[in-house]
């Protein structure tokens, strides 16, 4: 339908960017404070893997400002969270199961006192060594939930009978989220029994359950609200909801507001992570290094309990192929129970341990065989009417990979640079370099069908003025911006003229997460059925006053255009008032032609695919294992582009996410099983200075294929797996330091130690 949204409909900047720079944004912690209100700090596990005797928390009541503690016997409901597996408690004990899990919580009369009390915990208990990492798991046969295996055709057959013959590992490390607003939530008893609850989450609808479920009361006695996160990332998808349920069973302890903040070092040390993931691969290969025949073993690194781990390990196996067709394919995926943080959702929710995974073997066959890795990458392609089912069934129907990919090669001068890199490198001893171009194809839609769907409400007043409130929240992604230009444009008003109200699910019921990156598909849609509703609405009344026909009524530049007359938005708004004519609606959507059956893991489980492709240039010191990205060229896909500024930003950032994850962000457990990169100390995010030195960005032109609000893809999550380029130029660059065919052994996070080690290994 609306192929073409313009400019005018289109806020310039993202509708929280002036409030933002001036300070003047405000969120949960800048809210005012209700009289009477607690600060509540968690009591945390000082072991990994132990069994609780006794906990003595006299000191702790003590101690100055305190009024009180909470545990788990103050839990008017059901004592483990309403989680989908239903295997996390709310409170920790009497096992113990991470270092830093939270076991209950002080209440101070301010945030520092309750903090400063939860260090005179006494704790009596027997201590086992911890599980740490996902092959440790395996052999203890400790597990979240049971394996999964996919196959299609018969890999240990094609890999038989394969003329080539490679296998390899690959360690995937974790990544913290590091959003700037770290958790939070303030629980407001309300009148009767019911409840308020300003929640930093990217699913205030999950938040309502679960406070309910704890608090044993209807879903339809909680509030949840939320204007806007400081970043979630997918770190505010569950995660978000322990610290609402804590401070709401606070508040219904001592009949009082609680306040719950986590400083940035229990922040990192009680919530997930990305998972880490630990990958063993065989795979067979023609002359021209098409692939034969995949077997893959995915050790998924989950913590102490499911959260998410079931779909996020499911949606690496659902992009272990990436863009290339895998006739024969085998995948066990284990789904590894430790003592660490329980690992969550985090951009790109197990596809990028997936794609990482294949673009590392393209390349390795590329070596194995002396060709360009980006032949070989094309060689695999999946193709255009053959060659075009994914190992789950799926067919893709809107293949653009060969077209987008050749393009980035020639507007960045791949086969040139190629040569030149070549030539350089043979003529310098020290310092290497390296190049590589790599695709992504992404999957869109939530696995899980049922969540493919949302809701919206467009209220429109006498003054003119709009407002849209729907089932997304607001994490600094521009979805209320976005969604704010879609209703401007159906009801052909500026921009400015339509605000977005916080998420509440007092307004829209049932809603699904911010995640997967169908913020927009889903709410943006959902809006524009109410505004169309809305506009029929008016469009009715003034056709009947001038006598004309509702289709010969336009929305445009704030008028109302009827063949005898004009008049501006807001009289038209004005008179059909005074007819009675219902000036607000709802809207719905669920997303069409999806299905998905969750025990075979085949079906349609996507929409459609977002795709991109990014090429990369790296140069590195081979003496320390240094390095520095020289240059990044982009070409991604994000349909019609509903706000260009916004997709570029989120594709910069998404790319920049992950960078970080695949080079400088190393999460570092001692043998304790405690996490001792707590902070940016110690913990490096990437900075400006990380960044390439020269960085492309161009989008590529053409309207998502499938019926999408105006013609736009999803963005959020698929632009991160876009750095794999960099990781893939550093394995270029390290093959270059001696000749060899073996794959090259390089983990993740691949700092300067893990390069110096790669190149000393093909030594
Ligand atoms: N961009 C910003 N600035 N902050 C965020 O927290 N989260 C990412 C992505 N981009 C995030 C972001 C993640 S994990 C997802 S799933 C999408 O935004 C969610 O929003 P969308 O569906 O509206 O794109
Ligand atoms: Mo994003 S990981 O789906 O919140």
């Amino acid at each position: 339908m609306n192929t073409n949204v313009p400019t005018d409909s289109t806020h310039r900047f993202h509708e929280s960017a002036t409030a933002q720079v001036q300070g003047r944004a405000s969120y949960i912690d800048d809210l005012p404070l209700v009289e009477g209100t607690l600060h509540a700090a968690p009591l945390k596990s000082p072991l990994a893997n132990a069994q609780l005797i006794a906990m003595d928390l006299e000191a702790v009541l003590a101690a100055p400002g305190v009024v009180g503690t909470v545990t788990a016997q103050d839990i008017p409901g059901d004592p483990l969270l309403a989680t989908f597996v239903h295997d996390e408690p709310i409170f920790a004990g009497p096992q113990l199961m991470h270092l830093g899990q939270v076991m209950g919580l002080v209440l101070g009369h301010s945030h520092t006192q309750a903090r400063q009390a939860a260090r005179h915990m006494r704790l009596q208990t027997t201590q086992e060594p911890p599980l740490l990492h996902a092959r440790e798991a395996l052999q203890a046969g400790s597990f979240v939930l049971p394996k999964v295996t996919v196959q299609r055709g018969d890999a240990a057959q094609a890999l038989a009978q394969a003329p080539h013959r490679l296998e390899g590992t690959l360690e995937i490390g974790g990544q913290e989220h590091f959003y700037l607003e770290s958790q939070i939530a303030y629980a407001i008893p309300q009148d009767n029994g019911h409840w308020l609850i300003h929640s930093g989450t990217q699913h205030p609808g999950e938040v309502q359950h679960w406070v309910a479920h704890a608090l044993h009361i209807p879903l339809s006695q909680v509030r949840v609200v939320c204007r806007r996160m400081g970043g979630g990332f997918g770190g505010k998808e569950t995660q978000a909801g322990h610290l609402a349920v804590w401070a709401a069973l606070a508040a219904h302890k001592f009949g009082r507001p609680v306040k719950m903040r986590l400083d940035r070092g229990d922040d990192i040390l009680i919530t997930g992570k990305r998972h880490p993931f630990s990958h063993d691969w065989q795979v067979g290969f023609d002359p021209r290094g098409r692939v034969l025949g995949l077997d893959s073993v995915q050790l998924v690194h989950c913590g102490h309990s499911a959260d998410l781990s079931g779909p996020v390990a499911d949606r690496a196996i659902f992009h272990t192929d990436n863009a290339y067709f895998l006739s024969d394919l085998h995948i066990t995926s284990h789904r590894c129970k430790t003592h660490t943080q329980s690992h969550t959702a985090f951009r790109g929710f197990g596809g990028p341990q997936g794609v990482l995974l294949i673009e590392t073997v393209m390349s390795d066959i590329a070596r194995h065989l002396g060709l360009d890795a980006l032949d070989v990458r094309l060689a695999n392609l999946y193709g255009v009417g053959e060659r075009d089912t994914t190992p789950y069934g799926m067919k893709v129907e809107d293949n653009i990979l060969h077209p987008l990919m050749t393009q980035l090669a020639e507007r960045c001068d791949y086969r040139a640079r190629r040569r030149t890199i070549s030539d350089w490198n043979a003529q310098h001893s020290v310092l290497k370099k390296g190049l590589a171009l790599t695709p992504v194809k992404f999957g869109i839609s939530f696995t899980a069908t049922q969540f493919n769907q949302a809701g919206a409400v467009v209220s429109v007043y006498t003054d003119g003025s709009v407002r849209v409130n729907h089932s997304g929240t607001e994490m600094g992604q521009g979805l209320h911006t976005k969604v704010c230009g879609l209703v401007a444009h159906v009801l052909g008003l500026p921009a400015a003229q339509v605000q977005a109200s916080a998420s509440d699910t007092d307004q829209v019921a049932n809603a699904s997460a911010t995640a997967a990156s169908s913020g927009t598909d889903l709410n943006g849609r959902a809006a524009e059925n109410a505004a169309l509703q809305v506009r029929h609405n008016i469009a009715t009344c003034i056709a009947k006053l001038d006598a004309c026909s509702v289709e010969a009524v336009r929305f445009e530049g704030g008028q109302v255009i009827t063949p005898p007359r004009q008049r501006s938005f807001t009289e038209a708004v004005q008179y059909a008032y005074g007819q009675r004519v219902q000036l607000w609606s709802d809207g719905f959507y669920a997303t069409p032609k999806i299905h998905y059956d969750r025990t075979t893991l085949t079906g349609r489980p996507f929409y459609y695919f977002a795709y991109g492709a990014a090429c990369s240039e790296v140069a590195i010191d081979t003496l320390t294992g240094e390095y520095r990205v020289l240059r990044t060229d982009i070409l991604h896909d994000v349909g019609h582009s509903l706000h260009p500024e916004i997709d570029i930003g989120q594709i910069e950032g998404g790319f920049a996410q992950g960078l970080g994850w695949l080079t400088t962000e190393e999460l570092v457990w001692n043998a304790k099983g405690e996490l001792l990169t707590k902070g940016a100390s110690t913990y490096k995010i990437p900075t400006a200075a990380d960044m390439p030195a020269q960085l492309n960005i161009e989008l590529w032109h053409e309207a998502n294929r499938e019926d999408t609000v105006g013609g736009s893809k999803a963005v959020g999550e698929p632009p991160f797996m876009l750095a794999i380029s960099v990781f893939e130029a550093l394995r270029d660059a390290i093959g270059a330091t001696h000749p060899g065919h073996a794959p090259i052994r390089l983990d993740t996070p691949a700092t300067p130690e893990r390069v110096l080690g790669a190149i000393l290994h093909r030594i």
